[in-house]
């Protein structure tokens, strides 16, 4: 079920009007519909109903605290993988029993802000880290509790810039060197291992490789587990996708079903770590037709928003689809929809149809609320995008758009130049 459809021929977010937002609120800006992302993390809290799993949103996805604190009443923990995150996720009422930090260089300032605040576990990529932690937990006189990441050196089958299972990645403990790094963590008086965790990849579209990974993890587990460890937690990562265009994705059900059957018998808690699958279709990017700019062999739309508000097109070539605001049944023409930023890069869409466009108009991006805003930028000093999010027939801005001061706050002048 979608959140964004027509009525009376105007494109609306759950029951307010995406026209009468684009009059208030200055385009490009960004809408989420709170309902969406209440619907999709129900769905996937459901497909694990008879296991003891604990759903920890990756908020790298999207991590404005409207948003995060919607998922927190919802149940949701955390996937944090800086101290930014973490103190975002605490200070919207993450139960930090229910978080988890990831990512493959914390340093010692956040090791230690994530022991003081006793979270769930911290991830441990390498023994480097394993050794940093251990000694940070020393100077706090606490013992850290860590899942070890590995990497199961399987093929995830998506965009290759989104993989991160494969040896050649950087991520995660090389499957050769976990013997290694378990007896490296005996020796370390501050650390529990409690938990191994695995992620190999997002948009992940076959459950395939999901089970590939956990398959030769859970074995991993259960060797473990015989030789004494004595784990606690299975962290199966995130990569759930969504179908941005022709895709066909496994329903969650299957996903669900295959993850019982793959960890039945073991008595640990599982935690998953979704983002996109959470967000991604909640939300939608609102811009306005600057130009059409009609040349010998194409016409260009160009739309004020750039790849500073949304760069997955940029970075991985991502195909989002595009909805005119006011739905039409006149003639459509093809157009290559591009930003006005400057950078041959900038570019939303190659060779569209979409109804015949002029100064103004709007269009609307779909399926942006993962992985859209929290990549912007200001760059070409431009300014980010506003934020909304609608429940019902509700709106509320949720991040405004800085003005051009703010965007220079930051900025001081070498005293030599004044
Ligand atoms: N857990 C870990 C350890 C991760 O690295 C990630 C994503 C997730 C969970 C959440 O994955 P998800 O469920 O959202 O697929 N910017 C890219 C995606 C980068 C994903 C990074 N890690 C994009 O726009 O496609």
């Amino acid at each position: 079920m979608s959140f964004f459809s027509y009525k009376d021929n105007i494109l609306h977010a759950e029951n307010v009007s995406l026209a009468t937002l684009a009059t208030t609120v200055k385009t490009p800006f960004y809408c989420y519909a709170a309902s969406a992302i209440k619907q999709a993390f129900q769905d996937y809290t459901n497909a694990f109903n008879g296991t003891n799993a604990l759903v920890c949103y990756a908020m790298k996805a999207n991590s404005n605290p409207s948003i995060i604190k919607l998922l927190a009443q919802q149940g949701a923990g955390a996937d944090v993988v800086s101290e930014g995150e973490l103190r975002l996720a605490l200070q919207c009422d993450i139960l930090p029993e229910k978080i988890v930090f990831a990512g493959v260089g914390k340093t010692k300032q956040e090791i230690a802000f994530a022991l003081t605040s006793n979270i769930l576990q911290l991830n441990v990529e390498s023994a480097e880290e394993l050794e940093s932690i251990n000694a940070v937990a020393a100077t706090l006189n606490l013992t850290a509790r860590v899942a070890l990441r590995v990497n199961p050196d399987v093929d995830a089958k998506t965009h290759a810039k989104i993989t991160t299972g494969l040896s050649e990645n950087k991520f995660g403990i090389a499957w050769d060197s976990i013997p290694d790094i378990l007896r490296l963590s005996k020796t370390l008086p501050h650390i529990a291992v409690e938990g191994i965790a695995v992620h190999i990849g997002s948009q992940l579209t076959s459950l395939t490789p999901f089970e590939q990974a956990f398959t030769k993890v859970v074995t991993l587990v259960k060797e473990l587990i015989a030789d004494g460890y004595p784990l606690k937690r299975l962290d199966l990562g995130g990569g759930f996708g969504i179908a941005y265009n022709e895709e066909i994705l496994p329903p969650l059900a299957e996903f669900g079903a295959m993850v019982k059957r793959v960890t039945q018998e073991l008595p640990l808690q599982l935690i998953f770590e979704p983002g996109r699958y959470l967000v991604g279709k909640a939300g939608v990017l609102v811009t306005s037709v600057i130009y059409v700019k009609q040349t010998k062999n194409k016409a260009f739309a160009v739309v004020d928003a750039g790849m500073n508000d949304f760069m997955r097109t940029a970075l991985y070539e991502a195909e989002h689809r595009l909805l005119p605001l006011h739905q039409s049944h006149h003639t459509t023409q093809q157009y290559d929809v591009v930003g006005p930023v400057c950078e041959s890069t900038d570019v939303f869409n190659r060779n569209i149809q979409l109804p015949t466009l002029t100064e103004g108009d709007v269009i609307v991006m779909l399926d942006t609320g993962a992985y859209g805003t929290v990549l912007g930028s200001a760059y070409n000093m431009r300014l980010p995008a506003a934020e909304i999010l609608v429940e019902g027939d509700k709106h509320a801005i949720i991040k405004r758009r800085p003005d051009y001061q703010e965007l220079q706050r930051l900025y001081q002048d070498a005293p030599w130049l004044t």
